[in-house]
Protein backbone atom coordinates (compact mmCIF):
# COMPACT_ATOMS: atom_id res chain seq x y z
CA UNK A 1 0.00 0.00 0.00
CA UNK A 2 1.37 3.59 -1.10
CA UNK A 3 1.26 6.47 1.47
CA UNK A 4 -1.45 8.16 -0.43
CA UNK A 5 -3.83 5.08 -0.23
CA UNK A 6 -3.15 4.35 3.56
CA UNK A 7 -3.34 8.24 4.35
CA UNK A 8 -6.85 8.11 2.41
CA UNK A 9 -8.05 4.73 4.48
CA UNK A 10 -7.13 6.61 7.20
CA UNK A 11 -9.37 10.08 6.60
CA UNK A 12 -11.98 7.12 6.01
CA UNK A 13 -11.58 6.04 9.09
CA UNK A 14 -11.28 9.23 11.13
CA UNK A 15 -14.59 10.15 9.26
CA UNK A 16 -16.64 7.57 10.51
CA UNK A 17 -14.65 7.94 14.18
CA UNK A 18 -16.56 11.16 13.86
CA UNK A 19 -19.39 10.22 12.58
CA UNK A 20 -19.50 7.53 15.58
CA UNK A 21 -18.46 10.74 18.08
CA UNK A 22 -21.28 12.63 17.41
CA UNK A 23 -23.36 9.17 17.74
CA UNK A 24 -22.38 9.30 21.10
CA UNK A 25 -21.93 12.15 21.89
CA UNK A 26 -26.24 12.31 21.40
CA UNK A 27 -26.66 10.39 25.08
CA UNK A 28 -25.47 11.17 28.16
CA UNK A 29 -24.90 7.24 28.85
CA UNK A 30 -22.34 7.06 25.86
CA UNK A 31 -20.82 10.62 25.60
CA UNK A 32 -17.65 9.32 26.97
CA UNK A 33 -17.14 7.02 24.21
CA UNK A 34 -18.20 9.52 21.85
CA UNK A 35 -15.24 12.19 23.22
CA UNK A 36 -12.72 8.73 23.25
CA UNK A 37 -14.11 8.21 19.45
CA UNK A 38 -13.36 12.07 18.56
CA UNK A 39 -9.50 12.26 20.20
CA UNK A 40 -9.02 9.39 18.33
CA UNK A 41 -10.12 10.48 15.02
CA UNK A 42 -8.11 13.83 15.46
CA UNK A 43 -5.53 11.85 16.52
CA UNK A 44 -5.59 9.67 13.24
CA UNK A 45 -6.41 12.60 11.17
CA UNK A 46 -3.38 14.31 11.93
CA UNK A 47 -1.13 11.98 11.93
CA UNK A 48 -2.10 10.70 8.35
CA UNK A 49 -2.07 14.03 7.23
CA UNK A 50 1.52 14.95 8.77
CA UNK A 51 2.79 11.57 6.93
CA UNK A 52 1.27 12.55 3.97
CA UNK A 53 2.97 15.92 3.40
CA UNK A 54 6.23 14.64 4.38
CA UNK A 55 6.24 13.09 0.99
CA UNK A 56 6.38 16.89 -0.69
CA UNK A 57 8.09 18.60 1.90
CA UNK A 58 11.37 19.22 4.08
CA UNK A 59 12.14 17.46 6.96
CA UNK A 60 12.61 20.85 8.77
CA UNK A 61 8.78 21.86 7.49
CA UNK A 62 7.44 18.55 9.04
CA UNK A 63 9.54 19.87 12.50
CA UNK A 64 7.74 23.37 12.60
CA UNK A 65 4.28 21.83 11.78
CA UNK A 66 5.08 19.29 14.92
CA UNK A 67 6.28 22.74 16.99
CA UNK A 68 3.29 24.57 15.69
CA UNK A 69 0.96 21.16 17.06
CA UNK A 70 3.10 21.22 20.69
CA UNK A 71 2.74 24.50 21.33
CA UNK A 72 -1.06 24.79 19.65
CA UNK A 73 -1.64 21.58 22.00
CA UNK A 74 -0.14 22.66 24.94
CA UNK A 75 -2.04 26.13 25.11
CA UNK A 76 -5.66 24.62 24.49
CA UNK A 77 -4.62 21.91 27.38
CA UNK A 78 -4.05 24.68 29.88
CA UNK A 79 -6.69 27.05 28.45
CA UNK A 80 -9.53 24.20 28.95
CA UNK A 81 -8.47 22.61 32.01
CA UNK A 82 -8.76 25.99 33.50
CA UNK A 83 -11.68 27.35 32.35
CA UNK A 84 -14.75 27.41 34.40
CA UNK A 85 -18.10 25.32 32.81
CA UNK A 86 -19.60 28.85 33.10
CA UNK A 87 -16.75 30.33 30.61
CA UNK A 88 -17.65 27.44 27.97
CA UNK A 89 -19.45 29.75 25.67
CA UNK A 90 -16.71 32.43 25.25
CA UNK A 91 -13.90 29.51 24.87
CA UNK A 92 -15.87 27.91 22.58
CA UNK A 93 -16.52 31.34 21.08
CA UNK A 94 -13.08 32.22 20.55
CA UNK A 95 -12.31 28.55 18.94
CA UNK A 96 -14.64 29.32 16.56
CA UNK A 97 -12.94 32.54 15.64
CA UNK A 98 -9.37 30.33 14.83
CA UNK A 99 -11.29 28.13 12.78
CA UNK A 100 -12.73 31.35 10.74
CA UNK A 101 -9.24 33.06 10.87
CA UNK A 102 -7.43 29.85 9.37
CA UNK A 103 -10.88 29.96 6.68
CA UNK A 104 -9.19 33.19 5.04
CA UNK A 105 -5.66 32.55 5.74
CA UNK A 106 -6.10 28.81 3.45
CA UNK A 107 -8.06 31.16 0.83
CA UNK A 108 -5.44 34.06 0.58
CA UNK A 109 -2.88 31.44 0.43
CA UNK A 110 -4.84 29.57 -2.39
CA UNK A 111 -4.65 33.00 -4.24
CA UNK A 112 -1.67 33.63 -3.34
CA UNK A 113 -0.22 30.42 -4.88
CA UNK A 114 -2.45 29.80 -7.99
CA UNK A 115 -4.13 32.99 -8.89
CA UNK A 116 -1.76 35.25 -8.36
CA UNK A 117 0.96 33.14 -9.38
CA UNK A 118 0.98 34.11 -12.81
CA UNK A 119 0.98 30.86 -14.11
CA UNK A 120 -2.33 29.64 -13.02
CA UNK A 121 -3.38 27.25 -15.71
CA UNK A 122 -0.24 25.04 -14.93
CA UNK A 123 -0.96 24.95 -11.28
CA UNK A 124 -4.89 23.87 -11.50
CA UNK A 125 -6.63 22.47 -14.96
CA UNK A 126 -8.73 24.86 -17.19
CA UNK A 127 -11.60 23.32 -16.30
CA UNK A 128 -11.21 23.43 -12.88
CA UNK A 129 -10.25 26.92 -12.47
CA UNK A 130 -13.39 28.62 -12.42
CA UNK A 131 -14.17 26.34 -9.17
CA UNK A 132 -10.84 27.28 -7.71
CA UNK A 133 -11.63 31.25 -8.03
CA UNK A 134 -14.97 30.55 -6.44
CA UNK A 135 -13.60 28.57 -3.45
CA UNK A 136 -10.84 30.63 -2.66
CA UNK A 137 -14.14 33.84 -2.79
CA UNK A 138 -16.01 31.69 -0.65
CA UNK A 139 -13.78 29.91 1.66
CA UNK A 140 -12.59 33.73 2.83
CA UNK A 141 -15.85 35.05 2.90
CA UNK A 142 -17.58 32.31 5.36
CA UNK A 143 -14.41 32.48 7.37
CA UNK A 144 -14.03 36.21 7.72
CA UNK A 145 -17.77 36.51 8.62
CA UNK A 146 -17.08 33.47 11.50
CA UNK A 147 -13.77 35.09 12.77
CA UNK A 148 -15.29 38.29 13.34
CA UNK A 149 -18.35 37.31 14.32
CA UNK A 150 -16.90 35.16 17.07
CA UNK A 151 -15.12 37.87 18.26
CA UNK A 152 -18.43 39.73 18.86
CA UNK A 153 -20.33 36.67 20.34
CA UNK A 154 -16.91 36.48 22.89
CA UNK A 155 -16.93 40.22 23.91
CA UNK A 156 -20.42 39.99 24.65
CA UNK A 157 -20.61 36.66 26.70
CA UNK A 158 -17.63 37.50 28.76
CA UNK A 159 -19.45 41.03 28.90
CA UNK A 160 -16.37 42.59 27.83
CA UNK A 161 -19.15 44.66 25.73
CA UNK A 162 -23.28 45.42 26.30
CA UNK A 163 -25.04 42.14 25.32
CA UNK A 164 -28.04 44.53 23.81
CA UNK A 165 -28.24 44.28 20.18
CA UNK A 166 -26.73 47.08 17.76
CA UNK A 167 -29.61 48.94 16.12
CA UNK A 168 -27.75 50.69 13.08
CA UNK A 169 -30.51 52.48 11.24
CA UNK A 170 -31.43 50.18 8.29
CA UNK A 171 -29.77 47.14 9.36
CA UNK A 172 -31.20 44.54 7.65
CA UNK A 173 -31.06 46.25 4.30
CA UNK A 174 -26.80 46.48 5.32
CA UNK A 175 -26.80 42.65 6.05
CA UNK A 176 -28.95 42.00 2.53
CA UNK A 177 -26.29 44.66 0.81
CA UNK A 178 -23.49 42.70 2.15
CA UNK A 179 -24.86 39.72 0.97
CA UNK A 180 -25.76 41.06 -2.37
CA UNK A 181 -22.17 43.03 -2.96
CA UNK A 182 -20.63 39.22 -1.98
CA UNK A 183 -22.52 37.60 -4.89
CA UNK A 184 -21.66 40.46 -7.06
CA UNK A 185 -17.95 40.09 -6.32
CA UNK A 186 -17.84 36.38 -6.82
CA UNK A 187 -19.10 36.86 -10.23
CA UNK A 188 -16.53 39.67 -10.78
CA UNK A 189 -14.08 37.70 -9.31
CA UNK A 190 -14.30 34.23 -11.40
CA UNK A 191 -14.38 36.07 -14.02
CA UNK A 192 -11.49 37.64 -13.35
CA UNK A 193 -9.21 37.86 -10.29
CA UNK A 194 -7.40 40.80 -8.43
CA UNK A 195 -6.03 41.56 -5.79
CA UNK A 196 -8.34 44.48 -5.30
CA UNK A 197 -11.20 41.82 -4.98
CA UNK A 198 -9.63 40.43 -2.74
CA UNK A 199 -9.07 42.81 -0.21
CA UNK A 200 -12.49 43.82 -1.18
CA UNK A 201 -14.10 40.91 -0.23
CA UNK A 202 -12.06 40.17 3.30
CA UNK A 203 -12.83 43.80 4.71
CA UNK A 204 -17.16 42.97 3.79
CA UNK A 205 -16.78 39.87 5.18
CA UNK A 206 -14.97 40.90 8.24
CA UNK A 207 -17.93 43.64 8.95
CA UNK A 208 -20.57 41.62 7.67
CA UNK A 209 -19.78 39.11 10.54
CA UNK A 210 -19.38 41.92 13.24
CA UNK A 211 -22.73 43.54 12.72
CA UNK A 212 -24.36 40.36 12.16
CA UNK A 213 -23.50 38.94 15.84
CA UNK A 214 -23.63 42.98 16.78
CA UNK A 215 -27.07 43.14 15.99
CA UNK A 216 -28.26 40.16 18.08
CA UNK A 217 -29.86 40.70 21.48
CA UNK A 218 -28.06 38.68 24.57
CA UNK A 219 -31.15 36.38 24.95
CA UNK A 220 -30.64 35.19 21.51
CA UNK A 221 -27.15 34.84 22.36
CA UNK A 222 -27.14 30.92 22.68
CA UNK A 223 -28.39 30.42 19.29
CA UNK A 224 -25.60 32.73 17.99
CA UNK A 225 -22.95 30.82 19.34
CA UNK A 226 -24.13 27.45 18.00
CA UNK A 227 -24.97 29.70 14.83
CA UNK A 228 -20.94 30.17 15.01
CA UNK A 229 -20.47 26.82 15.33
CA UNK A 230 -21.80 25.61 12.19
CA UNK A 231 -20.10 28.33 10.06
CA UNK A 232 -17.21 27.67 11.54
CA UNK A 233 -18.07 23.82 10.33
CA UNK A 234 -18.89 25.15 6.70
CA UNK A 235 -15.42 27.41 6.90
CA UNK A 236 -13.82 24.36 7.47
CA UNK A 237 -14.89 22.45 4.72
CA UNK A 238 -14.57 25.54 2.17
CA UNK A 239 -10.90 25.00 2.83
CA UNK A 240 -11.36 21.58 2.79
CA UNK A 241 -11.79 21.92 -1.33
CA UNK A 242 -8.97 24.44 -1.01
CA UNK A 243 -6.53 21.86 0.28
CA UNK A 244 -8.11 19.39 -1.38
CA UNK A 245 -8.87 17.55 1.91
CA UNK A 246 -11.92 15.18 2.10
CA UNK A 247 -11.50 14.90 5.56
CA UNK A 248 -11.38 18.20 5.94
CA UNK A 249 -14.75 18.54 4.07
CA UNK A 250 -16.41 15.64 5.83
CA UNK A 251 -15.49 17.38 9.18
CA UNK A 252 -16.60 20.53 8.00
CA UNK A 253 -20.18 19.16 6.59
CA UNK A 254 -20.50 17.43 10.03
CA UNK A 255 -19.91 20.41 12.25
CA UNK A 256 -21.97 22.90 10.05
CA UNK A 257 -24.60 20.33 9.31
CA UNK A 258 -24.61 19.84 13.10
CA UNK A 259 -24.24 23.39 14.28
CA UNK A 260 -27.22 24.24 11.92
CA UNK A 261 -29.86 21.78 13.68
CA UNK A 262 -28.90 22.64 17.38
CA UNK A 263 -29.39 26.33 16.16
CA UNK A 264 -32.59 25.02 14.80
CA UNK A 265 -33.95 23.47 17.90
CA UNK A 266 -32.62 25.89 19.89
CA UNK A 267 -34.84 28.39 18.30
CA UNK A 268 -37.46 26.39 18.66
CA UNK A 269 -37.01 25.65 22.46
CA UNK A 270 -37.14 29.49 22.70
CA UNK A 271 -39.85 30.34 20.34
CA UNK A 272 -36.99 32.40 18.09
CA UNK A 273 -37.44 32.41 14.20
CA UNK A 274 -34.48 30.71 13.16
CA UNK A 275 -34.06 32.98 9.69
CA UNK A 276 -34.17 36.06 11.88
CA UNK A 277 -31.47 35.06 14.36
CA UNK A 278 -29.50 33.81 11.62
CA UNK A 279 -30.01 37.18 9.34
CA UNK A 280 -28.84 39.20 12.55
CA UNK A 281 -31.89 39.71 14.24
CA UNK A 282 -34.03 40.60 11.13
CA UNK A 283 -36.96 41.65 12.32
CA UNK A 284 -36.66 41.40 16.20
CA UNK A 285 -37.65 44.32 18.22
CA UNK A 286 -34.82 45.54 20.94
CA UNK A 287 -36.45 44.37 24.55
CA UNK A 288 -38.53 46.61 25.97
CA UNK A 289 -39.41 45.12 29.93
CA UNK A 290 -37.90 46.16 32.75
CA UNK A 291 -36.25 44.86 35.72
CA UNK A 292 -38.77 46.36 38.53
CA UNK A 293 -39.85 44.20 41.29
CA UNK A 294 -43.97 43.55 41.04
CA UNK A 295 -45.31 42.81 44.27
CA UNK A 296 -44.33 41.72 47.60
CA UNK A 297 -42.11 38.52 47.88
CA UNK A 298 -41.95 35.72 51.12
CA UNK A 299 -38.68 34.51 52.31
CA UNK A 300 -38.15 30.69 53.86
CA UNK A 301 -35.23 29.85 56.11
CA UNK A 302 -33.28 26.33 55.06
CA UNK A 303 -34.79 24.58 57.79
CA UNK A 304 -38.43 25.37 56.58
CA UNK A 305 -37.48 24.25 53.61
CA UNK A 306 -35.71 21.23 54.96
CA UNK A 307 -39.72 20.37 56.85
CA UNK A 308 -41.64 20.87 53.48
CA UNK A 309 -39.02 18.44 51.43
CA UNK A 310 -39.65 15.88 54.16
CA UNK A 311 -43.32 15.80 54.19
CA UNK A 312 -43.28 16.00 50.40
CA UNK A 313 -44.29 13.28 48.35
CA UNK A 314 -42.41 14.17 45.21
CA UNK A 315 -40.14 16.64 44.87
CA UNK A 316 -38.70 18.29 40.98
CA UNK A 317 -36.09 20.53 41.04
CA UNK A 318 -35.46 22.82 38.16
CA UNK A 319 -31.77 24.06 37.63
CA UNK A 320 -30.24 26.65 35.97
CA UNK A 321 -27.05 29.21 35.95
CA UNK A 322 -27.13 30.14 39.66
CA UNK A 323 -26.36 26.31 40.18
CA UNK A 324 -23.88 25.85 37.70
CA UNK A 325 -22.15 29.65 39.75
CA UNK A 326 -22.52 28.04 42.80
CA UNK A 327 -21.51 24.48 41.96
CA UNK A 328 -24.20 23.53 44.21
CA UNK A 329 -24.46 20.27 41.98
CA UNK A 330 -22.91 17.83 44.18
CA UNK A 331 -25.26 19.13 47.44
CA UNK A 332 -27.98 19.21 45.37
CA UNK A 333 -27.02 15.23 44.14
CA UNK A 334 -26.85 14.14 48.22
CA UNK A 335 -30.08 16.23 49.12
CA UNK A 336 -31.68 13.78 46.07
CA UNK A 337 -30.36 11.22 47.53
CA UNK A 338 -31.04 11.37 51.01
CA UNK A 339 -35.04 12.66 49.59
CA UNK A 340 -35.17 9.32 48.05
CA UNK A 341 -34.34 6.96 50.86
CA UNK A 342 -36.79 8.89 52.44
CA UNK A 343 -39.46 7.87 50.03
CA UNK A 344 -39.82 10.89 48.31
CA UNK A 345 -40.13 10.78 44.66
CA UNK A 346 -37.51 13.26 43.37
CA UNK A 347 -37.02 13.92 39.59
CA UNK A 348 -35.36 16.81 37.64
CA UNK A 349 -36.92 19.74 34.81
CA UNK A 350 -34.19 20.47 32.65
CA UNK A 351 -34.80 23.57 30.74
CA UNK A 352 -33.07 23.35 26.88
CA UNK A 353 -31.53 26.77 27.08
CA UNK A 354 -30.92 26.73 31.39
CA UNK A 355 -27.24 27.51 32.04
CA UNK A 356 -24.87 29.37 29.34
CA UNK A 357 -24.57 26.39 27.16
CA UNK A 358 -25.89 23.63 25.60
CA UNK A 359 -26.16 20.54 27.91
CA UNK A 360 -24.96 22.58 30.49
CA UNK A 361 -27.57 21.23 33.49
CA UNK A 362 -27.11 17.64 31.94
CA UNK A 363 -22.82 17.79 32.59
CA UNK A 364 -23.22 18.96 35.87
CA UNK A 365 -25.79 16.47 36.98
CA UNK A 366 -24.14 13.73 35.46
CA UNK A 367 -20.97 14.97 37.49
CA UNK A 368 -22.30 14.77 40.60
CA UNK A 369 -23.63 11.26 39.16
CA UNK A 370 -27.49 12.16 39.15
CA UNK A 371 -29.04 9.07 37.70
CA UNK A 372 -29.85 9.87 33.90
CA UNK A 373 -33.57 8.11 34.55
CA UNK A 374 -34.71 11.23 36.78
CA UNK A 375 -33.85 13.80 34.85
CA UNK A 376 -36.18 14.86 32.24
CA UNK A 377 -36.33 17.54 29.67
CA UNK A 378 -38.66 20.27 29.60
CA UNK A 379 -41.74 18.59 27.38
CA UNK A 380 -41.12 15.52 29.45
CA UNK A 381 -41.94 16.84 32.69
CA UNK A 382 -44.39 19.86 32.39
CA UNK A 383 -47.34 18.68 32.59
CA UNK A 384 -46.17 16.77 36.00
CA UNK A 385 -45.71 20.01 37.88
CA UNK A 386 -49.77 20.45 39.08
CA UNK A 387 -48.89 16.85 40.71
CA UNK A 388 -45.71 17.97 42.18
CA UNK A 389 -45.72 18.75 45.89
CA UNK A 390 -42.64 21.17 46.32
CA UNK A 391 -40.42 22.59 43.26
CA UNK A 392 -37.08 23.56 43.92
CA UNK A 393 -35.91 25.94 41.53
CA UNK A 394 -32.45 26.03 42.37
CA UNK A 395 -30.74 29.46 40.34
CA UNK A 396 -32.89 29.30 37.59
CA UNK A 397 -34.62 32.26 36.15
CA UNK A 398 -35.35 33.06 33.08
CA UNK A 399 -36.46 29.53 31.90
CA UNK A 400 -39.48 29.77 34.81
CA UNK A 401 -40.44 32.76 34.35
CA UNK A 402 -44.19 32.72 33.68
CA UNK A 403 -44.36 36.07 31.93
CA UNK A 404 -43.05 34.06 28.89
CA UNK A 405 -46.71 32.49 28.44
CA UNK A 406 -49.00 35.20 30.52
CA UNK A 407 -47.55 38.15 29.20
CA UNK A 408 -47.15 39.19 25.29
CA UNK A 409 -45.52 42.49 25.57
CA UNK A 410 -42.48 40.53 27.30
CA UNK A 411 -39.02 40.40 25.45
CA UNK A 412 -39.11 36.92 26.17
CA UNK A 413 -42.78 36.22 25.14
CA UNK A 414 -43.28 33.07 23.49
CA UNK A 415 -40.11 31.38 24.88
CA UNK A 416 -41.51 27.71 26.64
CA UNK A 417 -40.80 26.97 29.88
CA UNK A 418 -40.90 25.09 33.15
CA UNK A 419 -44.37 25.70 34.23
CA UNK A 420 -43.25 25.17 38.23
CA UNK A 421 -45.79 27.77 39.40
CA UNK A 422 -48.56 24.63 38.78
CA UNK A 423 -46.94 22.98 41.65
CA UNK A 424 -48.42 22.95 45.21
CA UNK A 425 -44.69 25.03 46.63
CA UNK A 426 -42.13 26.88 44.89
CA UNK A 427 -38.76 27.62 46.65
CA UNK A 428 -36.32 29.35 44.71
CA UNK A 429 -32.83 29.67 46.01
CA UNK A 430 -31.48 32.81 44.52
CA UNK A 431 -28.93 35.77 46.14
CA UNK A 432 -31.05 38.46 46.03
CA UNK A 433 -34.07 39.77 43.71
CA UNK A 434 -32.14 40.69 40.74
CA UNK A 435 -33.03 39.38 37.30
CA UNK A 436 -31.70 36.59 34.80
CA UNK A 437 -30.03 37.04 31.83
CA UNK A 438 -32.40 38.24 29.27
CA UNK A 439 -32.77 41.29 32.42
CA UNK A 440 -36.80 41.00 33.09
CA UNK A 441 -38.32 40.46 36.12
CA UNK A 442 -39.66 37.21 36.93
CA UNK A 443 -43.47 37.38 38.64
CA UNK A 444 -42.89 34.05 39.75
CA UNK A 445 -41.63 35.31 43.32
CA UNK A 446 -44.18 37.40 43.62
CA UNK A 447 -47.01 34.00 43.48
CA UNK A 448 -49.09 32.79 46.71
CA UNK A 449 -47.18 29.74 46.69
CA UNK A 450 -43.86 30.59 45.94
CA UNK A 451 -40.95 31.45 48.75
CA UNK A 452 -37.43 32.53 48.29
CA UNK A 453 -34.90 30.96 50.02
CA UNK A 454 -31.77 33.96 49.79
CA UNK A 455 -28.07 32.82 49.17
CA UNK A 456 -25.51 30.71 47.59
CA UNK A 457 -27.20 28.06 46.10
CA UNK A 458 -24.80 26.08 47.49
CA UNK A 459 -25.10 26.95 51.04
CA UNK A 460 -28.56 26.80 51.08
CA UNK A 461 -28.72 23.80 49.74
CA UNK A 462 -26.07 22.50 52.75
CA UNK A 463 -27.78 24.48 55.08
CA UNK A 464 -31.08 22.01 53.91
CA UNK A 465 -29.07 18.64 54.49
CA UNK A 466 -28.08 19.66 57.71
CA UNK A 467 -31.57 20.37 58.68
CA UNK A 468 -32.99 17.70 56.97
CA UNK A 469 -34.50 15.15 59.74
CA UNK A 470 -32.44 11.88 59.86
CA UNK A 471 -34.88 9.54 59.91
CA UNK A 472 -36.87 8.01 57.05
CA UNK A 473 -40.67 8.70 57.22
CA UNK A 474 -43.01 6.20 57.50
CA UNK A 475 -45.93 6.33 55.39
CA UNK A 476 -48.43 7.77 57.67
CA UNK A 477 -46.12 10.98 57.61
CA UNK A 478 -47.34 11.56 54.63
CA UNK A 479 -49.11 14.69 53.64
CA UNK A 480 -53.17 13.63 52.77
CA UNK A 481 -52.62 15.35 49.30
CA UNK A 482 -53.85 12.83 46.23
CA UNK A 483 -51.85 12.07 43.84
CA UNK A 484 -52.57 10.18 40.04
CA UNK A 485 -48.96 9.50 38.93
CA UNK A 486 -45.75 9.09 39.91
CA UNK A 487 -44.55 10.20 36.11
P1 LIG B 1 -30.75 32.91 34.44
O1 LIG B 1 -32.02 33.45 33.90
O2 LIG B 1 -29.47 33.36 33.83
O3 LIG B 1 -30.73 33.24 36.01
C1 LIG B 1 -29.76 32.70 36.84
C2 LIG B 1 -30.10 33.09 38.26
O4 LIG B 1 -29.13 32.47 39.10
C3 LIG B 1 -29.99 34.58 38.50
O5 LIG B 1 -31.28 35.12 38.67
C4 LIG B 1 -29.11 34.71 39.75
O6 LIG B 1 -29.81 35.48 40.72
C5 LIG B 1 -28.96 33.27 40.23
N1 LIG B 1 -27.64 33.01 40.76
C6 LIG B 1 -26.45 33.39 40.25
N2 LIG B 1 -25.46 32.96 41.04
C7 LIG B 1 -26.03 32.29 42.05
C8 LIG B 1 -25.52 31.62 43.20
N3 LIG B 1 -24.21 31.55 43.48
N4 LIG B 1 -26.40 31.04 44.04
C9 LIG B 1 -27.74 31.11 43.80
N5 LIG B 1 -28.27 31.74 42.73
C10 LIG B 1 -27.42 32.32 41.88
O7 LIG B 1 -30.72 31.32 34.44
P2 LIG B 1 -31.52 30.22 33.62
O8 LIG B 1 -32.91 30.09 34.12
O9 LIG B 1 -30.63 29.04 33.63
O10 LIG B 1 -31.65 30.78 32.16
C11 LIG B 1 -30.58 30.79 31.25
C12 LIG B 1 -30.56 32.10 30.50
O11 LIG B 1 -29.30 32.21 29.83
C13 LIG B 1 -31.65 32.17 29.43
O12 LIG B 1 -32.08 33.50 29.28
C14 LIG B 1 -30.90 31.72 28.17
O13 LIG B 1 -31.47 32.19 26.98
C15 LIG B 1 -29.53 32.34 28.42
N6 LIG B 1 -28.42 31.68 27.77
C16 LIG B 1 -28.44 30.33 27.63
C17 LIG B 1 -27.42 29.69 26.97
C18 LIG B 1 -27.55 28.20 26.80
S1 LIG B 1 -27.20 27.54 25.41
N7 LIG B 1 -28.00 27.46 27.78
C19 LIG B 1 -26.30 30.42 26.51
C20 LIG B 1 -26.27 31.83 26.72
C21 LIG B 1 -27.36 32.44 27.36
P3 LIG B 1 -28.98 36.24 41.87
O14 LIG B 1 -27.97 37.09 41.18
O15 LIG B 1 -30.03 37.02 42.60
O16 LIG B 1 -28.36 35.19 42.72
Amino acid sequence: MTTTTASHAADLVAALLFILSLAGLSQHRTSRAGVVYGIAGMALALVATIVLAAQSITAGAVALIVLAMVLGGAAGLWRARRVEMTQMPELIAVLHSFVGLAAVLVGWNGYLEVEAHGSAQTLVSADLLGIHHAEVFIGIFIGGVTFTGSIVAFLKLSARIASRPLTLPGKNILNLGALAAFAGLTAWFTAGPGLGLMVAVTVLALLLGWHLVASIGGGDMPVVVSMLNSYSGWAAAAAGFLLDNNLLIVTGALVGSSGAYLSYIMCRAMNRSFISVIAGGFGIEAPSGGDEEQGEHREVRAEEAAGLLAQARSVVITPGYGMAVAQAQHPVAELTRRLRERGVEVRFGVHPVAGRLPGHMNVLLAEAKVPYDIVLEMDEINDDFGKTDVVLVIGANDTVNPAATDDPTSPIAGMPVLRVWEAEQVIVFKRSMASGYAGVQNPLFFRENSTMLFGDAKQSVDAILQALPGDARTTTDRPVRQHTTAG
